[in-house]
């Protein structure tokens, strides 16, 4: 009888404050640390790959969209609007292979190369050093230019540099300003090499660590231009290559990669489809990508004891997720199209990185268009916003914001015995003082009450925004292209000190506290 009593006097308790028992505790407190979330996390990647810059960025002249020179300017006005903040290019392993001579000059007499890499297509180096550089103008995007170290020699990426960098007179120089360049472009993100674990060379790390310090020594420092050097990293879990680096290279790099991708089914020669997957499929999916959390902690953890003072950043400048290519297209474009499942993959992922951003200052999402989790698919003149986009959308607000700690044990989401967390968040405040709560409810079939206290925080009202939709296979289409798009959220309210809010199954939501 007492144990009943209590029970209801709880859930009338529960009712009063519009949570139920289930009411997950968050508590978000203001931080002294100054760690901020570095925007270069919001990084793009596009690689010379099926129809990402050709056809995706660099279009037919005949094409009717607006264009400036070839670029298509539709396409750069949707990626302005959620402020990338870096573009790497122009791989991947084409970086390997890609002799930058090829393509500056007049474009009709530039060099003609196999794409070995990529679907064996012609590559007529139309879109060279000179019209990426254009393109991050438009964009107002800092370049981040993957140098050839697998196929090319020290002599050409110093000369690149050379070329890209120096104010000083020289031959090369000189042919920067006969390309129409009289100034310096000032890169300073610089990759020295590409997965040279693998199709960057197949080296070892020993052999690798001891190369980088050659290329990385005659890619010079022009005055006011320092270099960021990138090492190429880990193939995932390979925690000896960062080991092996960190030990040999240390801080003569700015930055070392991660490459890691999240496959449905975990096997590369089957790697499931984009949009046909059961329930089973999708939480395997998740607890793939979720891994990423772990790979991080544990890269991070070795970094620490080569750089206590984490000087040397973690840059997972490849991820996201890798499916089968759509039915009919070209096994080497690897076009895949984007769902709900996608964008809960890149809100939990951008979660991790912002709660990791005290090592984790730079990453690139593979690929921006056409490719991979592409931000944007295109369909000659068309073109669509993806999920992802606009997850990418709602997380602007984290840029370069102070990162706030946030604590929570998140439900599990089980199927067969099997769990993973359902939910992930991140928080921060920006330069007014505005807090930002990135929540992701991974399960497809509960809601998750949570109820947050913010320590050291003043805030008096609370709004959202959430990306969401009936199924998790949803995708936007062309024939639909605003199925899933981004919607007022008004899940959530201010009782007391206390923020309360229920997050609908697989949905993500940004709550703004003002
Ligand atoms: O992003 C596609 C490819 O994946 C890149 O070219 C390579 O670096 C990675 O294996």
């Amino acid at each position: 009888m007492k144990k009943l009593l209590l029970l209801l006097a709880l859930s009338v308790a529960g009712a009063h404050y519009g949570y139920s028992q289930s009411t997950t505790n968050i508590t978000i407190t203001a931080d002294d640390s100054k760690l901020t979330i570095s925007r270069h996390i919001y990084g793009q990647f596009s690689e010379h790959l099926g129809r990402c810059i050709y056809d995706g960025f660099w279009v037919d002249p005949k094409m009717q969209v607006a264009k400036q020179d070839r670029i298509r300017l539709d396409v750069v006005e949707a990626l302005k609007k959620i402020h990338i903040p870096n573009l790497r290019w122009p791989g991947g392993c084409f970086a390997d292979e890609y002799h930058w001579r090829d393509g500056i000059g007049p474009r009709a007499s530039r060099p003609k190369m196999v794409n070995t890499n990529w679907g064996g297509v012609s590559e007529d180096n139309s879109f060279g050093t000179h019209e990426f550089l254009e393109l991050c103008k438009l964009l107002k995007t800092e370049p981040y230019i993957a140098g050839n170290m697998g196929s090319g020699t020290v002599e050409e990426m110093a000369k690149w540099v050379e070329y890209l960098n120096c104010g000083a007179e020289t031959t090369i120089t000189n042919l920067r300003k006969q390309n129409g360049h009289p100034e310096p472009f000032k890169v300073t993100f610089w990759g020295v090499g590409n997965e040279s674990w693998g199709c960057g060379g197949n080296m070892t790390p020993e052999f690798y660590s001891d190369n980088y310090k050659r290329y990385a020594t005659y890619a010079r420092d022009y005055p006011g231009t320092p270099l960021k050097r990138i090492a190429s990293g880990s193939n995932g879990k390979d925690y000896n290559w960062t080991e092996v680096c960190m030990k040999n290279i240390g801080k003569r790099m700015w930055g070392l990669t991660l490459h890691w991708y999240t496959l449905p089914t975990g096997n590369w020669s089957k790697k499931g489809s984009a949009t046909q997957f059961d329930e089973k499929e999708y939480f395997n999916t998740m607890k793939n990508c979720l891994e990423m959390d772990d790979i991080v902690t544990k890269h991070s953890a070795i970094m620490d004891k080569y750089d206590a003072a984490k000087k040397v950043a973690l840059v997972v400048d490849e991820w996201g997720i890798w499916t089968d290519v759509e039915p009919g297209t070209n096994p080497g474009f690897l076009y895949q199209q984007n769902s709900l499942r996608d964008a809960l993959i890149a809100a939990s992922t951008l979660n991790i990185f912002n709660n990791h951003c005290d090592r984790v200052r730079m990453a690139n999402l593979a690929q921006t268009v056409n490719v991979l989790q592409a931000l944007i698919l295109t369909d000659k003149e068309k073109m669509l916003l993806t999920p992802t986009y606009h997850v990418f959308d709602l997380y602007k607000v984290h840029q370069d914001a102070k990162y706030l700690p946030i604590k929570f044990e998140s439900p599990d989401y089980e199927i067969d015995g099997k769990k993973i967390p359902a939910l992930n968040a991140s928080a921060s405040v920006d330069s007014n003082k505005v807090i930002h709560i990135s929540l992701v409810n991974l399960d497809p079939n509960k809601k998750i009450s949570i109820k947050t206290t913010l320590k050291g925080l003043s805030w008096s009202t609370v709004s959202g925004q959430i990306l969401n939709s009936e199924k998790l296979t949803d995708v936007n289409s062309f024939q639909n292209p605003n199925k899933l798009k981004i919607v007022g959220f008004t899940g959530a309210s201010k009782q007391g000190d206390e923020l309360l809010a229920d997050l609908p199954a697989h949905s993500v939501v940004v709550l703004t506290l003002k």
